[in-house]
């Protein structure tokens, strides 16, 4: 078997990607395992006794990095293939004092969840990442684990990384944060596995429950009251073999595609439908999407379908309110559906856009307007006028996945060619995209370094 580090350290050289438009959308795809999920399941699997096997697992750069990080910690994680991890977890009081830094990347779900976890540890730890990560805001979490009783010290008085962290003796705290944030939410619900008594974090509006799922999955139910959610710590998690459905946030691309090519008709098979994280399903069909969801079942706790996707004239909408955190991550991408719908779209109460891998109120509205869209930016939102024709030329993805993969999904509708620059934040969420999209019959080639490929 292939031991864990052989692909830790990704290699890609990708460095941009050039799409032409034209060609109609159809077939079936497989998109990659659920970042979240993935995350979570190389923390629990971790920190349970005996040996986990997931099956599903996205081997991304933003997941590479927890389990990097768990392995410098002593636990031992093989990869016999890129999508199938077995980890012998080390039980809640067996992680090892790391010897080097802690390093996340530009993945602020493995610092966030990962403080949490080592907030519980009574050793000296110190997490950093890329100049992105470094940017975020880590305070929300910083906060109510010092009121636990960790001792983080940080940039800004512990609100920026690096943070060092000394952990042990938490106690628990009910937590009610100002905002939805799933984790903020996972952070202390994981910190409160090493509490002396019962964590309880309360948010605005629902966030993604994968943590709570997860935990429940694994042998610890918690309680569940309106929109708080309590944690009594437990004496030991149990492995558990896991399968992990396609993410949702990844099949929002080309669903999106696949609706706005004229004449398209595709099926993404085995995506993850978790209710916290379709939102856009939601929104689509209220624009006149024609999305239908098929073999709908459960994969370890967690709800899987396919979903069909045939091409719509959508409608303009307004999204707001307690449904943001249901499609956070996929607003650049109906960002651009809005540009193409009949009508005006409003997006507000999604500032939390401005915190993301990059300022993604900002880098929507300046690329989506470079490419002839009518963007308005918003304190917390876009206004978007819809019906126009988009224009090939040369975009940047600010170093954001999400920001890229848009740029890309727009070029399928341009006029001529579409050039994305700075296209390795990719591998963060979704190795392959590319060559998904070529399946499905997209004109797409990438550039590797100096040398042209056609994917
Ligand atoms: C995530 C939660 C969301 C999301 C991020 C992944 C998670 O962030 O934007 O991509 O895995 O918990 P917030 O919970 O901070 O909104």
């Amino acid at each position: 078997m292939k031991p864990w580090g052989a692909f830790s350290e990704d290699s890609h050289g990708v460095s941009s990607l050039t799409v032409l438009p034209g060609n109609t959308l159809k077939g079936e795809a497989k998109v990659p395992g659920d970042k979240s999920i993935s995350h979570r399941a190389v923390i629990l699997g971790s920190l349970a006794e005996g040996l986990t096997e997931i099956q599903g697992f996205l081997p991304g750069e933003d997941c590479l990095r927890t389990a990097t990080a768990f392995t410098a910690m002593g636990v031992e994680i093989e990869a016999p293939d890129p999508d199938r991890l077995l980890i012998r977890g080390k039980g809640l009081r067996g992680l090892a004092e790391p010897e080097d830094v802690l390093y996340a990347g530009n993945s602020g779900t493995t610092m966030r969840l990962m403080m949490g976890v080592l907030a519980g540890q009574g050793f000296f730890s110190v997490l950093t990442g890329d100049p992105s990560l470094r940017r975020r805001p880590m305070g929300r979490v910083t906060e109510p684990l010092r009121r636990m009783g960790a001792s983080i010290w940080g940039r800004g008085k512990g609100a920026f990384a690096p943070l060092a962290i000394r952990g042990g003796c938490l106690h628990g705290i009910h937590h009610k944060n100002p905002i939805a944030s799933a984790q903020v939410k996972s952070a202390l619900l994981l910190a409160g596995l090493f509490a002396d008594g019962e964590t309880v974090v309360e948010e605005p509006h629902q966030s993604r429950d994968h943590t709570e799922r997860m935990l429940h999955y694994f042998g610890l139910p918690l309680k569940t009251k309106g929109l708080a959610v309590g944690l009594e710590p437990p004496q030991r998690l149990e492995a558990r073999a896991l399968e992990i459905p396609g993410d949702f946030s990844s099949a929002a691309f080309l669903i999106v595609a696949a609706l706005l090519v004229p004449n398209s008709e595709i099926v993404l098979r085995r995506v993850g439908v978790n209710p916290t994280r379709t939102g856009l399903l939601h929104v689509l069909r209220s624009m006149g999407a024609n999305i239908e969801m098929a073999n709908q079942r459960e994969a370890s706790g967690e709800p899987v379908a396919d979903i069909w996707v045939r091409s719509s004239q959508l409608q303009g909408t307004q999204v707001g309110g307690p449904l943001i955190p249901l499609l956070i991550d996929e607003i650049p991408i109906l960002a651009l559906a809005a540009t193409q719908a009949a009508g005006k779209t409003i997006i507000q109460d999604a500032g939390e856009l401005r915190v993301k891998e990059s300022d993604r109120i900002a880098t929507v509205a300046q690329e989506l307007s470079r490419l002839g869209a009518r963007v308005q930016e918003r304190e917390d939102g876009l206004v978007i006028d819809g019906g126009t024709q988009l224009r090939g030329s040369t975009y940047r993805s600010h170093g954001d996945h999400r920001i890229a993969m848009t740029l890309a999904i727009a070029g399928l509708l341009a006029e001529g060619h579409t050039q994305v620059l700075d296209i390795d934040c990719i591998h963060t969420s979704f190795p392959g995209f590319a060559e998904l999209l070529c399946q499905l019959g997209a004109e797409v080639s990438v550039a590797l370094g100096c040398k042209e490929s056609q994917s």
